[in-house]
């Protein structure tokens, strides 16, 4: 078997508000995965312009998510930060992953069917294609690991099924060209933790999410102190005190999501927050969740806010990460090339 050095690579859309969500399935995990891994973080804008985006906004999101990732503690120089449509090989081999999946491959994506909803027929040929891209983002650097939340699943594991039918449509070719028995690897989710599906803070049956119109159905990644408050205390529950177990969460999503962000948010398991919380009535535990996404949050959110005010600064770390990625982006897509047997400039 071929094997591939251990790098990780993960995606942001630059669309909406950043949320609780999106720290704690990604952007948390990104950081931790800094000291042991190299790193690729990507603010992918490609994929926002699947759906109907203002310039003006799409704009300043891709330096706010930018901002988001510097102050979560994300380190540029150790690692690379950058914006997909920098870096053109994303689209160039998404291209020939469109020309891998099969229409049946993508049929079945279940965000795909959500996204487009009833009016399909309308929906761009971009968001039916998305997976590809998404696919091509990844495989360009020959990732092996990918941190994302739960939603993710299904266009990672599509992801694996690209990266197997290229290995074996060309694998003459690819033998032929050095590569051994597989050019791309069999890329790993990384779907861990407590906090792998974030729901909303109003309906423990919907992912909190950026496009919910309720503001109050999530905590932004800009939200004040006051208003992250505001919110959890407002946060739907029911009426029993917790429970000593986590099976006692079963039938119980708004519980159950509240103990699963407090778990993240303090870096243990449910089951040890229910040891110390167990009993506790939701006004208590609330208290204690607000006091604790305060201290984690409110930083992050005043250190993004200094970041946006120096625009050129988040400019230059994303040109800066570009240009490493464009040269690491372009040693696969040469190989590629050969490997389809399309004739380049040496
Ligand atoms: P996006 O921008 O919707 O979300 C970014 C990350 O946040 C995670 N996430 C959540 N985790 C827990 N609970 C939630 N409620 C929640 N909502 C969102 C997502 O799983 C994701 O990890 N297609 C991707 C972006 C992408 C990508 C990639 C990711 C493009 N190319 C390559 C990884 C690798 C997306 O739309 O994520």
């Amino acid at each position: 078997m071929a094997t591939f050095n251990e790098l990780v690579f993960s995606g942001v859309q630059p669309t909406g508000n950043l949320h609780l969500g999106n720290y704690l399935g990604a952007i948390k995990r990104f950081v931790t995965m800094q000291d042991t891994h190299e790193c690729i973080y990507c603010v992918v804008d490609m994929h926002a312009i699947t759906m109907p985006q203002d310039p003006k906004d799409l704009h300043r999101q891709i330096r706010e998510v930018t901002a988001a990732f510097l102050a979560a503690g994300i380190d540029p120089t150790r690692h690379i930060v950058f914006n997909q449509s920098q870096v053109p090989q994303h689209a160039e081999l998404a291209w020939v992953f469109n020309c891998v999946a099969r229409l049946g491959w993508l049929n079945r994506m279940t965000q795909f069917k959500d996204k487009a909803g009833k009016d399909r027929e309308n929906a761009s040929v971009g968001l039916y294609a998305y997976p590809d891209l998404m696919a091509a983002d990844i495989l360009v650097y020959r990732a092996t690991h990918v941190p994302v939340g739960e939603d993710q699943k299904q266009h990672l594991e599509l992801t694996r099924d690209i990266a197997q039918k290229f290995n074996n449509d060309w694998s003459a070719s690819i033998a032929e060209h050095g590569f051994g028995d597989a050019f791309f690897p069999l890329t790993e989710p990384m779907i861990a933790g407590p906090a792998t599906r974030v729901m909303s803070l109003r309906d423990g049956a919907k992912k909190m999410s950026k496009s919910d119109p309720s503001d109050y159905s999530r905590i932004n990644l800009t939200d004040d102190a006051d208003t992250i408050a505001q919110k959890i205390r407002k946060a739907k529950t029911d009426a029993e005190p917790l429970p000593s177990e986590v099976e006692g969460l079963k039938a119980r999503p708004e519980a159950d999501n509240l103990v699963a962000i407090y778990a993240a948010l303090t870096d243990v398991t449910p089951a040890d927050v229910l040891r110390d919380h167990a009993g506790s009535q939701f006004s208590g535990f609330k208290s204690a969740l607000v006091d604790v996404a305060v201290a984690k949050l409110a930083p992050i959110a005043d250190d993004m806010r200094r970041l946006m005010a120096d625009p050129g600064h988040i400019d230059a770390v994303l040109a800066d990460g570009s240009a490493r990625a464009r040269v690491l982006a372009a040693e696969t897509m040469n190989a590629v090339k050969d490997i389809l047997g399309f004739v380049r400039a040496r």
